[in-house]
């Protein structure tokens, strides 16, 4: 491999070619040209190899010698010449054949073909013979003779001009080519030169512009590397669900093969109405306590409300109706504007309910599972916000057993189905049970749930017709989810104490398989 620095012509085995891209004059091109040649044998096809950290940057692929706004230009070259096969060497230094047939014929009178042969090297004899006959210089019989004075080796002359890289006549080539005096050779090279931002030395592209650029004013000197848009980035290392999104959506996958439809529970601010007072929750309720609620600064109240069920509530809070006597208070508007962070997603069921009412009448199945807050003092089983999970069947005359029944068949599909229940209390729900579960692994029973029927002072204000009766439970994401998990300090599950490690290694845990 020769390199030429400084050069304009690229050089071909030293055949100094001076037509085409290569040839550009020295004048034109002050070029920075390597020549880089490499001798192949024939029917080779590689191309020669550039070695220089230069010349790998110039040969870069096209489009990355764009990106880098062309420092050099490169080429390949491909030339085929002619060379002497080892017979053609051999005649090119000794003469041709027939030439040297003929010299060995005396120049007066004539020798016999046996002797002229014995004079000869067999393959000499044999093809000098018939060229030399063919070309009329000989009289050949059984004596030998010549026909003419003086002979010119043609093919020699011939030979020695390929020899020295000189080009010949088609007729010529094919001629010498005929008798496998000579075979084409294939030279490759590259042809690089200069582009149009060439730079004798190789300066660093900035991949950033830094604070110290900006500073130091070097930024209007620095030249900048382009963006790749089709290197391949990071594989993203995320996706990791956190246990409480994995139960979330077995129970999800629970509710929907058995029926419910999930109720939009997309608003975490609700009114005291909706939360409370729709509910047959009287506004004197300890629950109603801001030491129980997180009531709203801004905007503190709603700003609409349905007048005219608004004026049943109240009707029924104060005096009752449809059977009941009411709680005997004075209710006020007042309470039931103020906003709070809804306490239970019962606050959805409500409003869920009421939308129902204004229509023919049609059973319905409704879960929903999303956060709900609670003003409470944070220990290792509570926190101010925790997830409910929801679901009530709404149909003319269901009864306790209809509850119960559902209610079997719901947590056995968590993997709970010994169940109990206990009476309980709720202001919108009558009777009332709270759910608790045997646990085998804790040997005892534990509170699963709280469950009822809404109440007739819930449910006819709305507008639903008298038969409809309404089930309904609701029970805490958080409390199947550290069971499951084997998580006991529900701060080490949820809030800002969470270990992200407990994220991205926690295992998958199926509900209902024990
Ligand atoms: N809202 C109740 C709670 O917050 C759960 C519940 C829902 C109870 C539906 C009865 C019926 O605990």
């Amino acid at each position: 491999m020769r390199r030429t620095y400084g050069s304009h012509l690229v050089h071909l085995g030293g055949t100094q070619k001076t037509r085409g891209w290569y040839s550009a004059s020295p004048t034109v091109s002050p070029a920075y040209c390597t020549s880089l040649t490499t001798k192949l044998t024939y029917g080779d096809s590689v191309a020669g190899t550039l070695e220089s950290h230069r010349a790998q940057q110039l040969t870069l692929p096209l489009e990355r010698r764009q990106r880098h706004g062309r420092r050099g230009d490169s080429r390949d070259i491909k030339r085929e010449t002619w060379v002497l096969t080892g017979e053609g060497k051999k005649y090119a230094a000794e003469g041709s054949p027939e030439v040297q047939l003929f010299l060995a014929v005396p120049a007066e009178g004539s020798i016999s073909k046996d002797e002229l042969q014995k004079k000869l090297d067999p393959a000499v004899f044999k093809i000098g013979c018939s060229q030399a006959g063919k070309n009329k210089w000989v009289e050949m019989g059984k004596q030998v003779s010549r026909k003419v004075q003086n002979v010119e080796d043609k093919v020699k002359d011939l030979l020695l001009q390929v020899q020295n890289g000189h080009a010949l006549s088609k007729e010529e080539i094919s001629s010498l080519k005929a008798r496998k005096l000579i075979v084409p050779q294939t030279w490759k090279g590259y042809s690089v030169r200069k582009g149009p931002n060439y730079a004798p030395k190789r300066k660093k592209a900035a991949t950033d512009l830094t604070r110290e650029n900006l500073q130091k004013g070097d930024w209007k000197e620095l030249e900048f590397k382009e963006y790749n848009f089709n290197a391949k980035g990071q594989p993203a290392e995320g996706g990791h669900l956190h246990p409480l999104l994995k139960v979330r959506k077995q129970l999800k996958d629970i509710f929907l093969q058995m029926g419910f439809e999930e109720m939009p529970t997309n608003n975490f601010v609700e009114s005291s109405f909706w939360n409370f007072d729709a509910l047959f929750q009287p506004q004197q309720h300890p629950a109603r306590d801001s030491h129980d609620t997180f009531f709203l600064e801004e905007p503190s109240t709603t700003r609409e409300l349905p007048e005219d069920y608004v004026e049943r509530v109240k009707r029924v809070h104060e005096s009752g109706g449809y059977g009941s006597r009411g709680y005997g208070y004075e209710w006020k508007r007042e309470e039931a504007n103020k906003n709070l962070l809804r306490t239970h997603t019962t606050a959805v069921s409500s409003r869920m309910l009421k939308a129902l009412a204004e229509k023919p009448f049609a059973p319905k199945k409704y879960f929903s599972i999303d956060r709900v807050f609670r003003n409470e003092a944070v220990d290792r089983t509570h926190l101010a916000e925790f997830h409910q999970i929801e679901g009530l069947v709404c149909d003319r005359g269901l009864t306790l057993g209809d509850l119960i029944g559902v209610l079997h068949d719901f947590f056995s599909r968590l993997g709970m189905s010994k169940l109990r229940f206990k009476p309980a209390y709720n202001p919108y729900t009558e009777p009332s049970m709270e759910i608790f579960s045997y646990h085998e692994g804790f040997g005892k029973w534990v509170e699963v749930g709280n469950s009822g029927m809404f109440r007739p002072e819930m449910l006819l204000p709305m507008g639903l017709p008298e038969d409809v009766h309404v089930i309904a439970w609701g029970l805490s994401l958080e409390r199947p989810t550290m069971i499951l998990y084997g998580i006991d300090n529900i701060r080490d599950l949820f809030g800002h104490k969470v270990d992200l490690g407990l994220i991205k290694r926690n295992p998958i845990c199926r509900l209902g398989i024990s």
